[in-house]
């Protein structure tokens, strides 16, 4: 692998002081081997399902899952910015989108293999936090609720990473806590939420497949009683896609559990951190009083696959890396710094990696806490040219169309309610909001380019 591979990377070198901390978080990386230019336009990649890569290029292709070569681009660049981050957290779905039958147990474990090397080459001395995606299984979504020979073969090839402890719960459900950064007072907990997806019929009918909500609330009860400070990580999350109206990953029940749980200890969880979504998003959670208590932070995929979920249209991204800054201290997270690679350029001129944007600049709030967040949040939902802004970072600077009322209607209402019935209580409240930006679409974007120009 080339590391020594020259890489222009734009925003870089930023200094930061104090007790502030670094992690990278990545995401579905979705590698397709198959990716091959120079085929015809409908046989680059297997993960195209025949659509047209019609503008395929060395890095991929908008309806393609990620060639090697973005893989690599994406570590180096990660490498480039911050080479020696406190941590990485990687949550999952390595695999591309294709028929169960093209890639088997075998192609899923060569799959996770190939990454995971890649990875501990590039940062042989940081340590990893990874969960398993949907996608990391076969058949794709059926992770089951003990033992698995790919929970073992993982565990494996996790090695590096996972205390004895973490090895032995991970083998049978894919889920462990370790102290953060082998501190006393800090705890990493990496949950297999694929247990709670509504595809997933090897947990069909069990109330808490392979206890972990039991035990991640034993975990989180002794967190407390220790005085600990917790970030979470997983594949999927709770709540609803913000793509698709009334679209949420987990079955109601399961829904309900996960919510109960942060309700319940979410004095000791500084901060949640998922993907699957692909896109750049954030679920708030509050207390029942109605203050926000925590926040989920969506990190947006290395794929730019165009998603087949039927109702999105053109749902694809340019791929992002994301950057946190914490305290080392609370783990208040600071602030958010997404990197990412525009597909096309890359593919037409230079392979490049910049700065698309500092969450404190761009949505101006001091820091990524709660509060904060729920201020981007209320934000989004009463200024149309703060939603565009959102808007745009939501498909990592892809999709650059304006945010229409039912757009903007189910981005503040997946964002604002993670619970199902609050969620649609929400769409009808949210329906009968007037603003501008619905009516004059074009003219909005326009303004919204001048006005955050000159703000
Ligand atoms: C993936 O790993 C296998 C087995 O270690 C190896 O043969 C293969 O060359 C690797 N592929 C890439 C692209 O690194
Ligand atoms: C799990 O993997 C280990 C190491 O490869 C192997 O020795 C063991 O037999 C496996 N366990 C089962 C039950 O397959
Ligand atoms: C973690 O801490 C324990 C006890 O404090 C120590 O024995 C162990 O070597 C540490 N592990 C790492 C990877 O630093
Ligand atoms: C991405 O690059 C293309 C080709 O250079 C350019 O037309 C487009 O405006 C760029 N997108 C963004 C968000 O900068
Ligand atoms: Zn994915
Ligand atoms: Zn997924």
């Amino acid at each position: 692998m080339s590391a020594l591979k020259v890489l222009m990377v734009f925003g870089l070198f930023e200094f930061s002081f104090g007790l502030s901390g670094r992690f990278w978080h990545i995401t579905d990386l979705h590698w397709d081997p198959t990716y091959k230019l120079g085929n015809d336009p409908g046989q680059v990649c297997a993960s195209s399902g025949n659509r047209p890569a019609s503008n395929a290029g060395t890095y991929g292709d908008y309806v393609c899952d990620s060639p090697w070569e973005l893989i690599l681009s994406s570590l180096s660049a990660m490498k480039a910015i911050s080479p020696d981050p406190d941590f990485i957290i990687w949550t999952g779905d390595d695999t591309p989108h294709v028929p169960n039958e093209q890639l088997g147990e075998e192609g899923v474990l060569e799959i996770i293999n190939n990454l995971s090397h890649a990875i501990n080459e590039l940062f042989p001395d940081t340590k990893v936090y990874s969960a398993l995606g949907n996608h990391d299984f076969h058949p794709k979504n059926q992770l089951p609720a003990s033992f698995h020979n790919i929970y073992n073969v993982t565990t494996e090839l996790w090695k590096p990473w996972l205390q004895l402890e973490s090895q032995e719960t991970f083998r049978h459900g894919g889920f462990y806590t370790e102290n953060l950064l082998n501190r006393t007072g800090y705890r990493m907990i990496v949950l297999n939420t694929n247990l709670y997806y509504d595809q997933n019929k090897a947990t069909e009918g069990i109330e808490d497949p392979a206890g972990q909500f039991t035990w991640a609330d034993r975990i989180l009860t002794e967190a407390a009683n220790n005085k600990e400070k917790v970030y979470i990580i997983g594949h999927i999350p709770p709540g609803f896609f913000e793509k698709k109206r009334s679209k949420p990953w987990f079955t109601a029940e399961f829904n309900k559990a996960y919510v109960k749980l942060i309700q319940k200890h979410h004095a000791v969880v500084l901060g949640q951190f998922f993907g699957h979504h692909h896109t750049d998003s954030f679920r708030m959670m509050y207390s029942s009083d109605g203050s926000p208590i925590s926040t989920i932070f969506l990190t947006p995929g290395v794929t730019p696959w165009k998603t087949t979920l039927p109702g999105v249209s053109d749902g694809a991204n340019n791929p992002g890396i994301r950057l946190f800054e914490y305290d080392t201290q609370t783990l208040v997270v600071k602030d958010i710094v997404t990197y990412y690679m525009n597909l096309t350029f890359s593919n037409q001129v230079q392979e490049r990696w910049e700065k698309e944007y500092r969450l404190t600049e761009s949505f101006r709030v001091p820091d990524a806490s709660p509060l904060s967040m729920n201020k981007v949040l209320e934000r989004m939902a009463q200024d149309d040219c703060y939603l565009q802004k959102y808007y745009e970072y939501n498909s990592v600077s892809y999709d650059l169309t304006a945010c229409d009322k039912d757009c903007r209607v189910d981005h503040v209402c997946a964002a604002r309610e993670v619970d199902f019935s609050r969620y649609e209580h929400c769409l009808e409240k949210e329906a009968a909001v007037f603003t501008c930006g619905g009516f004059l679409p074009f003219l909005s974007v326009f303004l919204c380019l001048v006005l955050n120009a000159y703000l």
